[in-house]
């Protein structure tokens, strides 16, 4: 039995290497976690040479283009339009409190002036301008953090070892040179670190490319240790579509809150650690002309507050267009879920989800003793809340102020609203008993 047990744990010790080691992040770490979860909103921005051919970030592998052909791209990207000052000041109107941009998506190409690849902004284009410098100055100076979406793939480089994806693209040599890839990308790592003064996250990105190969060691935990080195207060987050890592700060869902699956990337369990879910805010990450499909503000809404009330972020998307301006319905969404937050941020900022579990009517979100519940779709001027034994001392309509009657029964309180409510969201407040 003793030696039974003893093989359990051997066993186990070796399947779960990773997530078994232990890390203990910094006390500037654990703040940094705080400010992330507080903030609740941030935009998403896919840009890189994939903007030009307008069908999406994943073009050159679902359409298996020649690296070499592909990289001649880079000759004509002259995005004359781009004012990070004007991206920065939409986003920060749009009530978002931090900005994620792919610094180097899959198809490899540098947004940044990096040493260690001429395959960059400021070398290979006519352009010639370092856009993440340009866009964390702003960040800065406008007071909104900036984040990292940094990818373990690469279509383009030769060392980089061929996963699933990217196969097409015609680079020699499947398996690569992975030390050689390794150094790279902790080079480049360092330099984003570095050259860009306070980074909010690093925003890993296709681990799962190498599912099928369980001998593959992306030796993680090295690299997180490096990133925790450079800046402590950095927080480090993976879009492996699992339960996460020694390491890890952050939890990432990818097209789903925490705990749905409908999009198929969720199964994984939700973690203790910050949560965040990124969201398209019409079908595709990166620009692609054909897709007006934008979700509507009212959807864009209700995604965020209920994000709000399962505890976690929203990364809403947007991408970029190749002459250098964000989409104008885009805009237009941002300049709307801005207005909105001025009214309502009170209730997201700062929230944890609330004590009441989400419902088909919707979510609350909870400061202290002040409860919002955030009523998202119901047909009735009376609800049911769970309760228990918690006393209401004051409830009233959030916007307008106005009081309402809260009754205690059996298992709870039944609030009575003046008439059904049609607001994109009708948030109530509530001051319960400790
Ligand atoms: C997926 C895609 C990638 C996108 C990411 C955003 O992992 O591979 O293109 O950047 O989702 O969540």
């Amino acid at each position: 039995m003793k030696i039974q047990f003893l093989s359990l744990l051997l066993l186990l010790s070796v399947a779960l290497p990773a997530k078994s080691q232990t890390y203990q992040p910094t006390e500037e770490n654990m703040k940094s976690r705080e400010e992330f979860q507080d903030s609740k909103f941030g935009i998403f921005l896919h840009w890189g040479l994939y903007s030009m051919l307008a069908t999406g970030e994943w073009t050159m592998t679902n359409n298996n283009l020649n690296y070499k052909e592909y990289a001649k791209l880079a000759g004509g990207f002259y995005p004359s339009k781009f004012d990070a000052a004007k991206w920065v000041a939409a986003i920060k109107a749009s009530g978002a409190k931090y900005i994620c941009f792919t610094s180097r998506h899959h198809e490899g190409f540098s947004m940044f002036h990096t040493r260690f690849s001429d395959y960059n902004i400021v070398d290979a284009t006519p352009f010639k301008r370092d856009i993440v410098k340009e866009l964390a100055d702003e960040c800065h100076k406008q007071g909104i953090r900036l984040h990292f979406y940094y990818s373990h793939i690469d279509w383009y480089r030769e060392d980089a070892p061929q996963g699933r994806t990217g196969r097409g693209t015609g680079r020699p040599n499947p398996n690569g040179d992975w030390s050689s890839y390794y150094q790279f990308m902790n080079n480049q790592l360092t330099e984003l670190l570095t050259n860009y003064g306070k980074i909010g996250a690093i925003w890993f990105d296709g681990w799962w490319d190498q599912d099928q190969n369980p001998d593959f060691d992306w030796q993680l935990p090295e690299q997180y240790t490096l990133i925790h080195r450079l800046q402590p207060a950095c927080l480090v987050g993976n879009n492996h579509h699992q339960m996460p890592n020694a390491g890890e700060d952050i939890q990432i869902f990818e097209r789903d809150l925490p705990g749905e699956n409908n999009a198929g990337l969720s199964g994984q369990n939700v973690s203790a650690l910050p949560l965040e879910t990124c969201e398209t805010m019409n079908g595709m990450w990166g620009y692609k002309i054909t897709d007006q499909n934008y979700k509507s503000t009212k959807t864009l809404i209700h995604y965020l507050v209920k994000a709000a009330g399962k505890n976690a972020n929203l990364l809403m998307n947007i991408g970029p267009q190749p002459d250098g301006e964000l989409p104008e319905t885009a805009l237009q969404r941002l300049a709307e879920v801005g207005e909105w937050m001025k009214t309502y941020g009170e209730t997201i900022y700062g929230t944890r989800g609330g004590r009441i579990a989400p419902h088909a009517w919707g979510v609350t979100t909870q400061k202290g003793n002040k409860l919002y519940v955030h009523i998202l779709d119901l047909q009735d001027k009376t609800l049911f809340l769970p309760l228990g034994d918690k006393k209401v001392k004051k409830a009233v309509s959030f916007a307008d102020r106005r009081p309402l009657k809260a009754q205690k029964c059996e298992g709870g309180v039944t609030l009575s609203l003046p008439e059904v409510p049609t607001d994109i969201d009708k948030v109530v407040e509530l001051e319960i008993s400790d």
